[in-house]
C-alpha cells in the first residue's frame, strides 16, 4: 500500500482529559502502514448553527473542515455517548457542515468508534450517529463495531490506551476501513 491514504479525525468531546480523545491519538500506532491521520480541531470554536450567521457566510472553520473531509479518503467519529445520543456540539458541527456545496461527507467511508465510562460503551450514540450520516449520505462501515466500555480501566493516567482487545480491534476497524475506501474508490 503506497502512502496515499489520509484519514480525517472528529472527536465528540471536548474535555481536556477526553478517552475519546487519547484513543484517537493512538490511531497512527494501530492503523496499516501508508495512512495518515488528520484531526480536526478547534470544534468548541464552530458557533450553534444559525441560518442567519449561515446567510453572511459560514464560519472559517466549518469550510477548513468541510475541505479536509473532503479532501480526505474517509472519516473516523470517536465520540462519547451522552445522555443515549451523541454529544450537541457534534451534532451541532454536523449541521453546519450538512449546509455546505459540495457535500462534505457525499460517498465518503466513515467509521464510527464510541468510548464510554459506562458498560455499553456508548451503543446508543452510535445508532444516532448512523442516522445522521444517513441523512448526509455517508458509507458508513457496519463491522467491526467498536463500543469502549469502562474507558476508564483501558485508559492509563497518561492517556495511553493500554487495553490490548481494544487495540487489536480499533487495528481491525482500521484495516477494515482501508478496504472500504478501496471499494468505494473501485465502483
Ligand atoms: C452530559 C453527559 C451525559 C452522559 N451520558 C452518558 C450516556 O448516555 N451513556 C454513557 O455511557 N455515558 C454517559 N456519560 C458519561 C461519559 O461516558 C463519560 O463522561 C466519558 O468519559 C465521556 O467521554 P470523554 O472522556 O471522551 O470526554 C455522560 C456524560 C456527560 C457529561
Amino acid at each position: 500500500m503506497t502512502d496515499t491514504i489520509s484519514i480525517a479525525v472528529i472527536c465528540g468531546s471536548l474535555r481536556q482529559g477526553s478517552f475519546n480523545a487519547a484513543i484517537a491519538r493512538e490511531f497512527s500506532t494501530l492503523a496499516p502502514t501508508g495512512i495518515s491521520f488528520r484531526p480536526l480541531d478547534g470544534m468548541e470554536s464552530i458557533p450553534h448553527y444559525n441560518a442567519d450567521i449561515q446567510s453572511q457566510g459560514c464560519p472559517a472553520i466549518v469550510r477548513d473542515w468541510a475541505e479536509i473531509i473532503r479532501s480526505s479518503d474517509a472519516v473516523v467519529f470517536v465520540t462519547p455517548e451522552y445522555n443515549y445520543s451523541i454529544p450537541g456540539v457534534l451534532k451541532n458541527a454536523l449541521d453546519w457542515l450538512s449546509r455546505l456545496s459540495p457535500p462534505p461527507f457525499s460517498g465518503k467511508p466513515v467509521a464510527i468508534q464510541t468510548a464510554s465510562v459506562g458498560m455499553l460503551g456508548g451503543a446508543r450514540a452510535q445508532y444516532h450517529l448512523r442516522q445522521v450520516l444517513l441523512y448526509l449520505d455517508a458509507f458508513v462501515l457496519n463491522k467491526p463495531e467498536i463500543m469502549i466500555a469502562d474507558a476508564a480501566s483501558k485508559i492509563s493516567a497518561q492517556g495511553e490506551l493500554t487495553d490490548e482487545t481494544t487495540r487489536r480491534l480499533i487495528a481491525e476497524q482500521l484495516a477494515a476501513l482501508q478496504g472500504l475506501i478501496q471499494r468505494v474508490a473501485a465502483s
